[in-house]
Order: structure tokens, then sequence, then C-alpha cells
């Protein structure tokens, strides 16, 4: 990890936990977090109608709190949609973008996403944008030229500020829910990458400060040389988030690799 990116641990809870669930949650967490987590920023991404007891939970305790999912209009004829005010009028300071679940199941697009993350920058929400390959993908030698074109349309034609106000998230779609985490060696190379594209695209200052995540199949156990890599800055966990004993350990282990 890098001094000049505090580390950053993002609970993506997908559709689970009721209001009730999300509550207990948090009182547990907390129990198990010491005051100080060494500036790790801690992340909870609950479903929609979580989202309030969520908030009021976290209330004075340095969790921020995120939408899973945005509508990239403020308001219109969408039935079933959230929007970024909306995420942001109840108290969600960051938003995931393009998760590969939401490209697999609900038709988003790099298009999609690319208007999204101008609505959530918009909202002035932080968008946790994700990028990834497939298994076919990864098969076929394309991991570079699949990232390059994901990370170039997600960010096009925004500028460093704004890129600056983004989280990047590395998933490869093979190691999501799978068990199959990707080697520390192949997240750094991603990584890596990403951050070569960034400062190609957006410079050097932009690509330094750019937080970038691993996410797939982190759990206790694998989290530590993952987390040891230079440029990853921290982790998206889906089902390891759901146990706050759990998410409490993935926290520490987080901060405790900031300072090496
Ligand atoms: P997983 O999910 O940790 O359950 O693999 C990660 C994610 O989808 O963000």
């Amino acid at each position: 990890m890098n001094p000049l990116r505090p580390p950053m641990m993002v609970a993506n809870w997908k559709m689970h936990k009721t209001a009730a669930q999300a509550a207990a949650f948090f009182q547990a967490l907390e129990q198990r977090l010491p005051a100080s987590t060494n500036g790790c920023r801690i992340v909870v991404a609950p479903a929609f109608p979580s989202l309030p007891a969520a908030v009021e939970a976290a209330r004075g305790r340095n969790i921020a709190i995120a939408g899973q999912n945005l509508h990239w209009e403020s308001e219109g004829a969408f039935t079933g949609e959230v929007s970024g005010p909306m995420l942001a009028g109840a108290g969600c300071t960051y938003v995931i973008v393009g998760h590969s679940e939401r490209r697999q199941y609900f038709g988003e697009t790099d298009e999609t996403v690319q208007r999204k993350v101008r609505a959530a920058l918009a909202a002035r929400l932080v968008p946790v944008v994700c990028v990834g390959e497939t298994k076919v993908q990864r098969e076929a030698n394309e991991i570079e030229l699949v990232l390059r074109y994901q990370f170039e349309r997600a960010f096009w034609g925004m500028s460093a500020e704004d890129l600056g106000a983004c989280v990047l998230a590395y998933e490869p779609v093979w190691a999501i829910g799978t068990g199959n985490v990707a080697t520390p060696e192949i997240a750094e190379g991603a990584h890596r990458f990403l951050r070569r594209c960034a400062l190609e695209i957006f410079g050097p200052d932009a690509a330094a400060a750019l937080t970038i995540l691993y996410g797939g199949s982190i759990k206790l156990g694998n989290e530590v040389p993952l987390l040891a890599q230079p440029d990853v800055d921290g982790g998206l966990v889906g089902s390891a988030s759901l146990d706050p004993e759990v998410f409490a350990s993935l926290v520490l282990a987080a901060a405790k690799a900031a300072k090496h």
C-alpha cells in the first residue's frame, strides 16, 4: 500500500440484510473495531430499503454509506430506479457503479456506466467504479484490452479532478462469488496496469492519488498478501462483509497493511 492513498474497505452487501439486520450489523461492528482504525476508510453498501437504518446506525462513527447502484437521471418516469440526489438525500456519500452483476444481469453497459459516473459526481457522491475481465476474456489473453476499454469508457471526457473524486475497483468477474480469489501477483499486475491507464489519460498526479480496490472472493486468510501489494489500496468485499466480525478483521488488516 502507498501512504498517498489511505486504505479503504467497502462492504457490498448485495441483496442481503433487512433494515433490522443492518442495524444489528453496525452494533456488532462497533464492538469489534477499535476507536482508531489508522485512517482506514470504511464504506458499507446496503440494499436501498436498509439505507436509512444504516445511515442512522453509522452516524458519528466514521463509516460512510453507499448505494449499490443509481440511475443516470436525477428524476423521471423510471419505475424501480433510484437517483443520485435521492441517495445523497438519504445520507449516502458513495455509490457502486458498474458492478459486474449489474453488467451481467441488468444490462449495464460501458455507456450506462459512464452516464452513472457523471450522475454520481453531479450528486456529489463518490462513485466506486468497477471494471474487470471475464474468465473467457482472461483465457483469450484480453485482460489489458478489456481493462483499458472499460476504464476509458467509464471516464470518457472527464477531467483529472473528476477522476480524483472517484474510486476504482478491479473486480475480475471469474473471482466474484466463486471462491477463486486472484493471486496477489494477478491483482497487482491489473492494478498497476489500471494505474498506468490513469497516468496516460489523466497524468501522474491523478494516477498516484487514485484509490484502486481489489474485489473478488476476499476473505479472512487471503487478504494479507493482497493488501500488501503496492497498488492495492483496499478491498470491495461481498460475502465476507456480511459477518461483522469478519468485516472488522478485514478493516484492521487493511489498516495494518497501510503502515508498512
Ligand atoms: P465476493 O463479491 O467477495 O462475494 O466475491 C465481491 C463483489 O462482488 O464485490
